[in-house]
């Protein structure tokens, strides 16, 4: 199934190609026993699972907000408490404060947040426990996993985590992943594949970089990538400046914006070297023009100095030049209009004008190619599938992205 004959040159099979060889290569695969399935851990992207909290606050910010619950309720997904006013309590308990002296973040006074579900599917299956279709993520591969004969909770598990945090404030959750998939090599019998999707992939690059060969190989049996920011993502120049309610139109901008400046893992998407070129602008104002290497005054500029102190704390942590060291496959929409830069008549509270590029819509197609990149620099295989016309979460739903799945899971 190597599409990328490392190391002379990469072939991208169209989508529908595809599907019909693993169709064909299925049809003798279908019903392998259950112990020849490998297990599957599942790792979502930035808001990607459910979050929890339970309040003891001293000051709430409106008369509406609660102060203090007796157990913890979701805090993400929920639609209701995203209302009007009702926002102003929500953004108050989500945010992260930032510690410029011991450069680590905390939870705001008499708030404690918890991740809910770890090794189980439901907190990224619906985002919302109401398991309303807006909250929709992994469902549908998820359900087909169990079509194939998976169990949840058993042999496919879930590695929900903090994202607003980056890789180096979620250390204990790197370890019982570990551990995890330590357990179900030992119950199952034999290595873990890793399916992960967006910034994810970037949790999983780190984790992996972090991990012997000799333990890569024994425990990992391939890395399946959906839609990876490897590069980072141009539309996160925007979210710092101006915020983006993109995936919660509920929100005014402005309003979303205190959230997302907050989250460290925003500041740690922003674009990088090794994918793009250092003289590319990504925000143009009638005062300036920032690339990459402007990130200190863009910072300043948009009245924000602590996100140069998280990107500064963050860059590092996954460098992406170098591969995985797992069999890879990444798996990449193309096709969608996808951020590429900005234009502020007004910078940074109003918002801009969009200049569009290719990509799934979120991720730039040039931060995913990294993946190319990894070609002929890793004994182990790595594959590329093109999804023509696949935006960002709808790939998941996909049937060419579940053929693809499935070939791996259960064929050959
Ligand atoms: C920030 O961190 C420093 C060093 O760890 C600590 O002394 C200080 O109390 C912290 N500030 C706040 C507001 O928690
Ligand atoms: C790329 O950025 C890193 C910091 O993230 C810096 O250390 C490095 O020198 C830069 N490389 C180039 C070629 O500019
Ligand atoms: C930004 O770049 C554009 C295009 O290269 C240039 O015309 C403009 O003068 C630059 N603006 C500033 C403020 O440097
Ligand atoms: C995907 O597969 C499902 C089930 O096999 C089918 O019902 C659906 O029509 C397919 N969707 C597309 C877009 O081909």
């Amino acid at each position: 199934m190597a599409l990328c004959p490392c190391p002379n040159r990469v072939v991208l099979l169209p989508g529908g190609l595809l599907s019909l060889l693993l169709m064909l290569t299925l049809l003798v695969t279908q019903g392998l026993p259950a112990g020849l399935r490998p297990p599957v851990v599942l790792v979502p992207g930035d808001l990607g699972n459910q979050l929890e909290a339970k309040l003891d606050k001293p000051t709430v910010v409106h008369y509406l907000c609660s102060k203090k619950t007796d157990s913890y309720f979701t805090l993400w997904l929920n639609l209701e408490i995203l209302l009007p006013v009702l926002i102003d309590c929500w953004i108050d308990n989500i945010r992260l404060i930032y510690n410029g002296t011991s450069r680590a973040t905390q939870f705001p006074e008499g708030v404690d947040v918890r991740v809910p579900g770890f090794g189980q599917t439901s907190s990224l299956e619906y985002l919302d426990p109401s398991r309303s279709s807006v909250g929709s993520y992994f469902h549908t591969v998820v359900e087909s996993l169990v079509n194939w004969g998976y169990t949840r909770g058993q042999d496919v598990r879930g590695a929900p985590y903090d994202w607003r945090r980056a890789p180096n404030e979620n250390g204990p959750y790197f370890l019982a992943l570990r551990e995890m998939i330590e357990e179900l090599h030992l119950r199952y019998g034999g290595p873990v594949v890793l399916v992960a999707h967006s910034m994810g992939n970037m949790y999983t690059l780190y984790f992996l970089q972090q991990q012997p060969q000799a333990w890569k190989d024994k425990y990992i049996r391939a890395f399946v990538s959906l839609g990876a920011p490897w590069g980072g993502v141009a539309k996160t120049l925007r979210v710092l400046a101006s915020g983006d309610n993109n995936r919660i139109p509920v929100i005014e901008s402005l309003k979303i914006r205190e959230q997302q400046r907050s989250a460290v893992s925003t500041s740690w998407l922003l674009p990088y070297n090794y994918t793009w070129s250092p003289e590319k602008v990504f925000v143009r104002t009638p005062k300036a023009n920032y690339t990459l290497r402007d990130y200190s005054q863009f910072f300043q500029d948009i009245g924000f100095e602590e996100g140069w102190l998280m990107r500064q704390d963050t860059e590092r942590l996954v460098d992406a030049t170098v591969p995985p060291g797992v069999p890879l496959h990444c798996l990449f929409g193309t096709g969608v209009h996808t951020p590429d830069s900005f234009y502020y008549e007004s910078f940074p509270d109003r918002d801009p004008t969009i200049f569009f590029g290719n990509g799934d819509g979120t991720v730039n197609l040039q931060s995913v190619l990294q993946c190319q990149a990894w070609c002929g620099r890793q004994e182990q295989p790595v594959s590329l599938l093109e999804l023509p016309g696949s935006e960002h979460l709808q790939m998941l739903n996909s049937n060419t992205t579940l053929a693809y799945l499935k070939g791996v899971l259960l064929g050959a």
